[in-house]
């Protein structure tokens, strides 16, 4: 499974690739807004810091609603950069506009998808990744890995080549569901991937092993 960050955070974004488990990054407008990332031209000068970082795909979200003004975005957006993927909101133009840039051999990542219908119809119109968004579910009493699962199945029954990239993921057990569930990908924040790091027989256990080391290595008395 892909490990994706979910951020605008170039700090996080370089510690996670510092770590060698960084395959990508996902991002969204609401998490740019975050890192205070304003007007155009500063956007577009983020994203290219981004993909300086990173060797993988990089997720760059239009802002626009329209089927033409997508176009013209997501063209802009897919110059900055060959690792870079047009994320694409699940709306009837949407997935117009994911049509026309797969024809065009323009990556895109449908976001926003909340059922198994929405991510069929997107991996239908070529989409390269489907964003099923976990946590969001979750939040309202509805299963969200469930539907990983479900997209699971149902893209391996067609041999659709569209990736199931779990988003809104924001712990490690959701993590570790998605790889066990057989998602594509997963994008996580930065606290939620260093926490599969943790246990505490291995903070016990080590700490035991420095003091055994330290007793068995005292200066000998003469
Ligand atoms: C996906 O690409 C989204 O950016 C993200 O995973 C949403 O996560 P949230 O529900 O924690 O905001």
């Amino acid at each position: 499974m892909k490990f994706f960050i979910d951020t605008a955070n170039l700090a996080d974004i370089r510690e996670a690739q510092e770590m060698g488990i960084l395959d990508g990054v996902t991002t969204n407008p609401s998490l740019m807004a975050k890192e205070g990332i304003t007007g155009k031209d500063n956007v577009m000068r983020h994203y290219k810091q981004i993909c300086e970082i990173v060797e993988g795909d990089v997720s760059a979200e239009v802002i626009s609603i329209k089927y033409e003004e997508m176009i013209k975005e997501g063209e802009e957006l897919a110059e900055l950069d060959e690792n870079i993927v047009v994320k694409i909101p699940m709306t009837a133009e949407g997935v117009k506009a994911i049509k026309y840039f797969s024809e065009k051999g323009i990556r895109t990542n449908c976001t926003l998808i909340f059922s198994a219908g929405q991510a069929l119809v997107a991996a239908k119109a070529g989409a390269s990744y489907v964003s099923p968004f976990v946590g969001r579910l979750d939040d309202i009493s509805t299963d969200g890995m469930a539907l990983i699962e479900q997209i699971v199945t149902i893209f391996t029954n067609y041999g659709y080549t569209t990736e199931v990239l779990a988003a809104s993921v924001r712990h490690p057990m959701h993590i570790i569901q998605c790889a066990e569930i057989g998602a594509d990908v997963m994008t996580a924040p930065l606290s939620a991937i260093k926490a599969l790091l943790n246990h505490p027989l291995t903070d016990s256990g080590l700490a035991k092993f420095l003091a055994d080391h330290e007793k068995a290595n005292l200066p000998v008395k003469q």
